[in-house]
């Protein structure tokens, strides 16, 4: 029996009806659904351990500190980075994101410099280079999306030069699925430029092996709530070389080492970036997520995304009436953007909750790759580990239905 066949009785809520059906959850590129063991991990540190942490002089803060920094641990393994030193907390992505913006162009841009994104960035990976642009007189370039959704290689070679300082793209297409070829993005910024190569992992880490020395990238960045975990907690990874030259851009708590009147120096890394008390008990919950991942086994849940997204190219591509936007390659992820002409994407997600089916509508915060694709909105399906194929059918004849009663 597969790993995956009776994974949903680990997840509480499709105990659920909704609408009188059984639940359909298709929406995990937003958030993802928790098993027990995060729940219940979460519930034990308030329950039995509770304490601040970094404070560790009695039994109950000692505890707290010891699980807050052994995730660390877990992350350096689940990533195999070099030391788990490199791993910085955050609330999410986006605030990975503005962090290593105003850092980076803080300490190592300056005017005329540029800044390379791609097309198809998620708003979180466009807006605060977009602010630190702004404040630094930088430029953005963004490369070209070709028509097959891949990126274009050649048109990113042509912008990379001596004056690119930052590349930073999307590492699995939160709209068609599709991964770019992060390795050979990696040759090509290092022989055409000096510029530091950030992945935005935020649905990329999730689904598949990620090996940040292996790619041979700066920086990765990604959230706990779409791999299990829960919300407010996020990850920077970066080179420790990069991370100890970079400056900190919150201030207070126990980012420092001394503080005067008139001046203070900070903690070591990875502690000068998390100013304040951090979500230490949701990184606790990010560890027991990653703890269910690993049980798993990436390679399996690289497998099961693979099988279901073939699966899902098999039912979903030729539905009469249903154009979908989903990427050409042999892999990709196992999403799938989807529109009906003349019929607006909140009403087919609405029709499609009656069904018991859960599926995002709107831009899915890629309002610019929608406007360049010429289309308002789309609704969109991502399946994850407690998915399989009967979602997929049932996502199917409840498109069939839904479209007949709109159009
Ligand atoms: N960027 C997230 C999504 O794709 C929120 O839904």
């Amino acid at each position: 029996m597969s790993k995956f066949s009776d994974i949903k009785k680990d997840f509480p809520i499709f105990e659920r009806d909704i609408n009188g059906k059984k639940l359909t959850y298709l929406d995990s590129g937003a958030t993802s659904q928790k098993p027990n063991s995060v729940i219940d991990k979460m519930n034990d540190i308030y329950k039995f351990n509770n304490a601040n942490v970094h404070r560790g002089t009695y039994v109950l803060s000692s505890e707290t500190t010891h699980e807050y920094e052994s995730v660390r641990y877990k992350l350096q393994s689940f990533l195999n980075a070099s030391e788990s030193d490199e791993i910085i907390f955050t609330k999410g992505t986006t605030e990975a994101l503005n962090f290593l913006a105003n850092s980076i162009a803080n300490k190592f841009m300056g005017e005329g410099d540029e800044i390379i994104l791609s097309e198809i960035e998620h708003h979180a990976n466009i807006i605060p280079w977009q602010m630190v642009a702004e404040k630094y007189k930088l430029t953005i370039n963004y490369v070209k999306v070709n028509d097959d959704f891949s990126l274009d290689l050649d048109d990113l070679s042509s912008k990379l030069s001596s004056k690119t300082k930052v590349v930073s793209i999307v590492g699995e297409s939160n709209l068609s699925g599709m991964l770019p070829d992060i390795k050979e993005i990696n040759n090509l910024v290092r022989s055409n430029s000096d510029a530091l190569l950030i992945i935005d992992g935020a649905q990329l880490v999730p689904h598949r092996k990620v090996d940040v020395q292996d790619l041979g990238i700066d920086f990765l960045v990604f959230s706990g709530h779409k791999m299990l975990g829960p919300t407010g907690i996020g990850v920077v990874w970066g080179k420790k070389e990069l991370l100890n030259s970079l400056d900190p851009v919150y201030g207070g708590g126990d980012m420092i080492e001394e503080v005067h009147y008139d001046k203070a120096t900070w903690a070591p890394v990875p502690h000068k970036f998390e100013a304040g008390t951090p979500p230490y008990v949701e990184a606790i919950g990010l560890g027991a997520a990653v703890d269910y991942l690993e049980n798993l086994g990436m390679s399996e849940v690289e497998k099961h995304s693979d099988e279901l997204r073939e699966y899902g190219r098999k039912v979903l591509l030729d539905i009469d009436g249903v154009n979908v936007i989903h990427a050409e390659q042999d892999i990709a992820g196992c999403t799938f953007g989807m529109y009906v002409d003349g019929v607006h994407a909140a009403d087919l997600s609405l029709m499609l909750d009656t069904h018991g089916v859960a599926v995002r509508a709107g831009h899915h915060c890629v309002q610019p790759f929608h406007r360049k694709l010429g289309i308002d909105a789309t609704i969109r399906s991502t399946a994850y580990i407690y998915n399989d194929k009967e979602d997929i059918d049932t996502l199917k004849s409840a498109l069939i239905s839904s479209v007949e009663m709109l159009r």
